[in-house]
């Protein structure tokens, strides 16, 4: 029975692989950042399950920066894949903490290649890079080739982490390989991003509740897709012979106001966008009144050009696709979430 270890466990992506792997008769080994108050909400309903847990699935205690008890773990556990998740990820936030930002995103990569490195059995490492890497690229649709430009704290970490795994592989062989993944969303998904934000602002809107949402740059477009679809595109990567850096994205553009006008659609309320700039409001078609407004607190110092990636070798090599467009996604978001009981 294979042997999964897992940083960020209890994060996203870290819950939708627990599941996936669990169901795939994995052990799965997952690793909890220290703290006086646990949030394990995503990992919940299989900690609470007997049969699951401490079976299938066991938590660790430490911090990405506990490096000797990263090395004891590994050890004894001797897993045959570590995924490694963990770590600050909100690029807005990065520009307000980029140490500890830098720290988690780019130290500990280097930190558990280390590790792999001193281990006598080679571990299949899949670090989670992403789409911010590409930052202020002049080209469109990403690929794998395409230069690396970032634009935040957090992409500048992600690239040094992108480029120490290859070295990493190169030079010592190690079989590790990052996920170039663009914007995955979902419900489990942190509330100050975007796509979780503009859900629950649509559901509160359709309820006629409260102020209105404020945003940051609605023209700023993304390429995104369903997170769960994206786990899967990452445990086939590292089921590869010979593990590659590979982009996992859907190819499609979308604004943060079309994702708006889908979201609020979904939740049974047309909008429509008027004005400019930080004048720009969202109203509601039928009553007038303003469910949107711009709020320059959210804008970053830098926003990447054009973030849509060019998924062909993704398709090529492990027949990953993404099957949920931004559009469906916006739905989902809306009912899934209008169906957890308040
Ligand atoms: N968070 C946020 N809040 N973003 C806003 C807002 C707002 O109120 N208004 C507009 N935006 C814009 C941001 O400026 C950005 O252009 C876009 O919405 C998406 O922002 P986020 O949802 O915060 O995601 P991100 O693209 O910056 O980063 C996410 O995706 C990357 C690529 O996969 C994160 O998950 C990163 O960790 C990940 O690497």
């Amino acid at each position: 029975m294979p042997i999964a270890f897992i940083t960020g466990v209890t994060g996203q992506d870290g819950s939708y692989l627990t599941e996936l792997l669990l169901a795939k008769g994995y052990h799965v080994h997952g690793l909890v950042r220290r703290a006086s108050m646990f949030n394990r909400s995503r990992i919940e309903h299989l900690r609470s399950d007997p049969g699951i847990y401490n079976k299938s699935l066991f938590l660790h205690y430490a911090d990405l920066s506990d490096a000797t008890t990263l090395r004891r773990l590994l050890l004894r556990i001797k897993p045959n894949e570590l995924y490694h998740f963990a770590g600050q990820s909100h690029v807005g936030l990065s520009f307000e903490i980029p140490e500890s930002t830098v720290q988690d995103a780019a130290l500990s990569c280097l930190t558990l290649l280390e590790i792999c490195r001193d281990l006598p059995n080679p571990i299949r490492f899949y670090h989670a890079a992403t789409s911010e890497v590409f930052g202020a690229t002049e080209e469109a649709p990403q690929k794998e080739s395409t230069p690396m430009r970032p634009i935040s704290p957090y992409g500048c970490a992600k690239a040094f982490a992108t480029q120490i795994c290859r070295v990493y592989r190169e030079a010592y062989g190690i079989p590790v390989c990052s996920g170039i993944a663009y914007n995955h969303e979902s419900i489990r998904r942190g509330e100050n991003f975007v796509t979780h934000k503009i859900a629950k602002g649509a559901i509160q809107a359709s309820r006629g509740a409260g102020l209105p949402l404020r945003l940051g740059n609605l023209a700023a477009t993304r390429d995104w897709g369903y997170a769960p679809e994206y786990v899967e595109g990452m445990w086939k990567m590292l089921q590869l012979k010979s593990p590659r850096d590979l982009i996992l994205a859907t190819g499609k553009e979308c604004s943060v106001r079309d994702f708006s006008k889908a979201a609020y659609a979904a939740a049974g309320v047309t909008l429509a966008f008027e004005g400019q700039g930080v004048k720009e409001v969202g109203r509601n078609v039928k009553t007038g009144s303003v469910l949107i407004q711009v709020d320059s607190v959210f804008f970053r110092p830098l926003e990447p050009h054009r973030l849509v990636g060019d998924a062909s070798q993704a398709k090529q090599s492990i027949g990953w696709e993404a099957k949920t467009c931004a559009q469906e996604l916006a739905g989902r978001l809306v009912r899934e979430l209008q169906a957890i009981p308040s």
